[in-house]
């Protein structure tokens, strides 16, 4: 069972045991997290390129999952997330289902290291339960919104999830441009989950550059996934640490 805690804790540190016991480092509460998405990693080299975007400053891995069903593209499994865990990578794992049914693949996800597992409320035939269910596989459940999907379905689970995830694109493929709306919907979810008190991430997800991170910040977004900017850029660790010095000048 994972358990890494709902509080990230001051010494960024936890020690999770999944099948085997593995340690994660987790960020502190506060930090704007950086979190690439290995949907734009060259595949054949994937472990290496986890390893040069963390080592490069980035503090999360967005791990795309798509089913040709929910989404009109194919991607990886639980295999692929074990396989990074197996390889050593310690940092978070941010398991994005873009998948119907959810249910099955949940706890292959928590049993294979993730540390986030979320997922589109369209593809469960029961929200609550979904996040329940991640919960007791010991990961921390997130809600992902399509451009197109209102906020009111966290008017009843707001308080049963760990992640809120804003999608700035359509759901499905890397390198899309970001959907202005993306917005005000984040500063409406940012002002729900003030309101609720509780350790909530408000990420953002879909054409994140660095000349839109700033604004995305501002907006109220803490956590951001980057994928075509980050490797399809000549120089990781220059892209990211401009990538904060846009969100340091905004917030
Ligand atoms: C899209 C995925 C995104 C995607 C982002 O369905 O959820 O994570 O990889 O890629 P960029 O940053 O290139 O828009
Ligand atoms: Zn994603």
């Amino acid at each position: 069972m994972l358990d890494a805690g709902r509080e990230f804790g001051n010494d960024a540190r936890f020690t999770i045991g999944v099948s085997q016991s593995i340690r994660v480092d987790m960020p502190t509460p506060n930090d704007f997290l950086i979190a690439p998405s290995i949907l734009s990693a060259d595949f054949a080299r994937l472990g290496d390129e986890v390893n040069a975007v963390l080592s490069a400053g980035a503090d999360v891995v967005h791990f795309d999952v798509m089913d040709n069903h929910y989404v009109p593209n194919l991607t990886i499994g639980p295999l692929v997330c074990d396989a990074l865990r197996k390889h050593g990578v310690t940092a978070p794992i941010d398991v994005h289902l873009m998948v119907n049914p959810v249910d099955r693949l949940v706890g292959d996800f928590a049993a294979a290291g993730a540390t986030y597992i979320s997922f589109h409320p369209e593809a469960s035939e029961h929200v609550h339960r979904t996040i329940s269910l991640i919960r007791s596989a010991g990961a921390k459940p997130g809600l992902v919104f399509n451009p197109a999907t209102s906020l009111d379905w966290l008017d009843y689970c707001l308080e049963e999830i760990d992640l809120v995830l804003i999608m700035s694109v359509n759901p499905g493929f890397g390198g899309q441009s970001f959907i202005p709306s993306s917005l005000a919907k984040l500063r409406a979810a940012r002002q729900r989950i003030e309101a609720s008190g509780r350790d909530i991430r408000l990420e953002i997800d879909g054409g994140v550059k660095i000349d839109n991170i700033g604004e995305i910040a501002a907006a109220g977004a803490d956590m951001f996934v980057a994928g075509s900017a980050i490797f399809g850029s000549d120089d990781y660790r220059t892209t990211i640490a401009a990538m904060r010095e846009q969100i340091a000048a905004n917030v």
